[in-house]
């Protein structure tokens, strides 16, 4: 019988045989809980599954919008090559601090740029700066905005960028065309955006683990 209990058993033991580097990695979350940021960071396996998207991609230019502690975003980074970059956008100066804490202890400041502000406020001035276009792109902010950090990544993108947005699943919640939830509105509504938008081609990638029942969006502009 498939249980919670089991998900996380088994995730357990993929990291153990296959995610040594979890490890080393510890210290962001131990320093996220003690600056009470909540525990809601990708999980080791996922966070594997991201660099590994990365370094499928041979991405020299990603762009994360939801920091928090720096996880995801250390785990990305370490995808890069030396001349590589990440910028990754926060609204909470207090994740922000923590994760620029984190990114310095990873060894990675000279190639992490965090920029502190609402993602929807930093994105129009990193397209006006010519920022971009980007190789790979991890949503994983406020979910209301899900349908404009769409955008916002198409705008940012060239044929060929992968766009990855988390939390699509929600414990299947996402199947709730009825749901009041702004989280899965604003999830749905992104949906939707995806499946007419014809630079995309998506799917999804349901996920169990640690941190329960949940998924990936993935995408890959033409
Ligand atoms: N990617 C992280 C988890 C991010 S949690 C990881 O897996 O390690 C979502 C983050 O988005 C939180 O830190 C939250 O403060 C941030 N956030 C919420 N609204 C935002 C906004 N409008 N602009 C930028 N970041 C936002
Ligand atoms: C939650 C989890 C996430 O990965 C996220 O980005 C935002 C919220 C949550 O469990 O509430
Ligand atoms: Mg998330």
């Amino acid at each position: 019988m498939s249980t919670p209990e089991l998900w996380s058993a088994v995730d357990e033991y993929v990291v153990d045989h296959l995610v040594p580097e979890a490890g080393g990695l510890e210290y962001v979350e131990q320093a996220s809980h003690a600056a009470g940021l909540p525990p809601i960071a990708v999980t080791p396996a996922q966070g594997k599954l991201l660099q590994l998207l990365a370094r499928m991609q041979q991405a020299r230019a990603i762009l994360e919008l939801g920091t928090l502690g720096g996880y995801s975003t250390i785990w990305l980074a370490r995808a890069l090559p030396p001349d590589g970059r990440l910028i990754t956008l926060e609204a909470d100066p207090r994740c922000a601090e923590v994760a620029r804490a984190n990114i310095v202890r990873a060894g990675l400041q000279e190639m992490v740029e965090l920029r502190l502000g609402p993602a929807l406020e930093t994105l129009p001035k990193l397209a006006a700066e010519g920022a971009g276009p980007f190789d790979l792109i991890f949503i994983d902010a406020d979910k209301p905005n899900n349908p404009a950090y769409l955008e916002w990544a198409l705008n940012l993108s060239r044929s060929g960028t992968v766009i990855v947005v988390d939390n699509v699943v929600r414990d299947g919640k996402i199947i709730d065309a009825a749901s009041p939830d702004p989280d899965v509105k604003g999830t749905r509504r992104m949906f939707e955006l995806m499946a007419r938008e014809p630079r995309l081609n998506s799917t999804v990638l349901q996920t169990v683990g640690a941190k329960g029942y949940d998924g990936f969006a993935l995408a890959v502009v033409r």
